[in-house]
C-alpha cells in the first residue's frame, strides 16, 4: 500500500485556523509529548528561564507548559495574526504570561525580534510547515546562533518513518535527517526520544511525529 501524506493549511483564514484548532484538540499521546517537552525544560539548571516557542498556533503547548510551570517566562511566535487570536482564547488569564511575536520563519533575521535571550527554545507541528529540510536546517541555524552555552532545542514535529512505501511532503523527512542537520548547525548532543503514534501501514498526516532534543 502506498500514497501520499501532507497537507495544505490556510493560516491566515480565520475560518480555517478555528476549524483547524478545533480538529485537533490535544490527545493523549499529543499531550505526552508536550509532558516530554516539559521535562526538559525542567532539566535546565534555572527556574525561570526564557521559553520560545516556534509556531504558538492555538496555544496548547502553551497552556499545558504554563499551567504547570508557574515561574517560566513564555515567548511565542507564529506568522499568523489569526492564530493569535485563538491562542488568547485557549490561554484566558495565562496569556498575561505571554508575549505574542509576530514574525515569519522563513524571514532570517527572525531572532532580532525576540524580546528576551531563551534557554529553551520548543516547537511542535510547525517546522514541516517550512516545505523543505533547508528551510528546516536554516532555522536549526538560527537556534544554535540564539540560545547560550547548555541551553536546549526540542522539536516535536512530523517525520517521514523508516520503511514507509509512502511518499511524504518535503517538509516530513527522517529523524536521522534531523539529528544531522541538527549537528551539521553545531548542537554537542541530539537525539530523538520518542517516535508518537508511529504509522506504516496507513498514515495519516496526524500520525509520525518524534520528539527531538538538542544540546548547545
Ligand atoms: C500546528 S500549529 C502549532 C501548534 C502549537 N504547537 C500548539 O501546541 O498549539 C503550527 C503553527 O506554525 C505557524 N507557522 C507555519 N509557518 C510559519 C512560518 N513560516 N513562520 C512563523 N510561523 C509559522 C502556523 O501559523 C501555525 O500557527
Amino acid at each position: 500500500m502506498s500514497g501520499f501524506v501532507g497537507a495544505q493549511h490556510e493560516f491566515h483564514d480565520a475560518a480555517f485556523v478555528q476549524g483547524w484548532a478545533d480538529r485537533f484538540v490535544p490527545s493523549p499521546p499529543r499531550l505526552a509529548l508536550f509532558d516530554m517537552i516539559l521535562a526538559q525544560i525542567d532539566q535546565l539548571p534555572t527556574r525561570d528561564p526564557n521559553v520560545l516557542e516556534l509556531g504558538l498556533g492555538p496555544g496548547y503547548m502553551a497552556r499545558h507548559i504554563l499551567e504547570r510551570q508557574k515561574t517560566l517566562h513564555y515567548e511565542g511566535l507564529d506568522f499568523s495574526a489569526v492564530f493569535f487570536d485563538v491562542a488568547k482564547r485557549t490561554l484566558g488569564e495565562l496569556e498575561s504570561r505571554v508575549t505574542f511575536t509576530n514574525v515569519d520563519l522563513m524571514d532570517q533575521s527572525w531572532p532580532t525580534r525576540l524580546t528576551r535571550p531563551p534557554q529553551a527554545i520548543i516547537s511542535t507541528w510547525a517546522l514541516h510547515d517550512l516545505g523543505s529540510p533547508q528551510s528546516v536546517a536554516d532555522v536549526y541555524v538560527r537556534c544554535f546562533e540564539t540560545l547560550p552555552k547548555g541551553g536546549i532545542l526540542v522539536n516535536g514535529d512530523f517525520i517521514k518513518p523508516d520503511g514507509t512505501s509512502w511518499e511524504y511532503e518535503a517538509g516530513r523527512f527522517e529523524i536521522s535527517r534531523h539529528l544531522e542537520l541538527l549537528r551539521q548547525a553545531g548542537f554537542a548532543d541530539q537525539v530523538s526520544l520518542h517516535h508518537f503514534e508511529p504509522e506504516l501501514a496507513q498514515p495519516t498526516p496526524a500520525q509520525n511525529y518524534a520528539c527531538m532534543v538538542a544540546v548547545k
